[in-house]
């Protein structure tokens, strides 16, 4: 029931990408993913990641946290329309992304040492490095691609 239930989630979320990206319409040619649909994958590995810590499945939670560390790369169109609105500010934009890389690299390695303890404090520090970057920046970036 709860596979069927995580299945859904996925395929739903699939079928999304495929839409937000056939959406885009304007740049056929672009490689990557848009940024919604990084986010919308950042969001099921997330719910992936706290499936695995409450099942105590190391090896998920590992997997999981590597696929939100190497999330698609933001296509080179998107980074510059961000970069030109966001100017100085763009530095600070990249540095939440880093911190929630370097937060999933840290739970990779806590899972391969099945050391619960640090898993479970750095995802709460990453549930923060996610929504902080939320509160500042994501309705003007909603905004400046639109
Ligand atoms: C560097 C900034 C930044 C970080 C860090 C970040 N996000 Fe986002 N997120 C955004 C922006 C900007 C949007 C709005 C994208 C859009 O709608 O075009 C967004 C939107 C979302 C959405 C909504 C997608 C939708 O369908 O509307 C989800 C879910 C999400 N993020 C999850 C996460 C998770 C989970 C993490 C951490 C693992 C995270 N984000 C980290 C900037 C960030």
């Amino acid at each position: 029931m709860k596979k069927v239930l995580l299945q859904a989630m996925i395929v739903t979320s699939l079928v999304w990408g495929v839409q937000a990206h056939a959406g885009e319409g304007m740049e056929p040619m672009q490689k990557g993913e848009s940024l919604k649909v990084i986010m919308q994958q950042l969001n099921v590995d997330y719910a992936a990641l706290n499936i695995a810590i409450f099942m105590e499945d190391y090896a998920a939670a590992a997997d999981a946290a590597q696929n939100i560390a190497y999330h698609d790369a933001v296509p080179m169109a998107t980074k510059k329309k961000l970069k030109a609105s966001l100017g100085k500010e763009m530095k600070m934009f990249k540095q939440a992304d880093m911190k929630v890389h370097h937060l999933a690299l840290d739970i990779e390695k806590a899972a391969q040492a099945k050391d619960m303890k640090t898993m479970i404090a750095k995802q709460s520090q990453m549930l923060s490095a996610c929504m902080a970057c939320h509160t500042s920046y994501r309705n003007r970036v909603i905004d400046i691609l639109r």
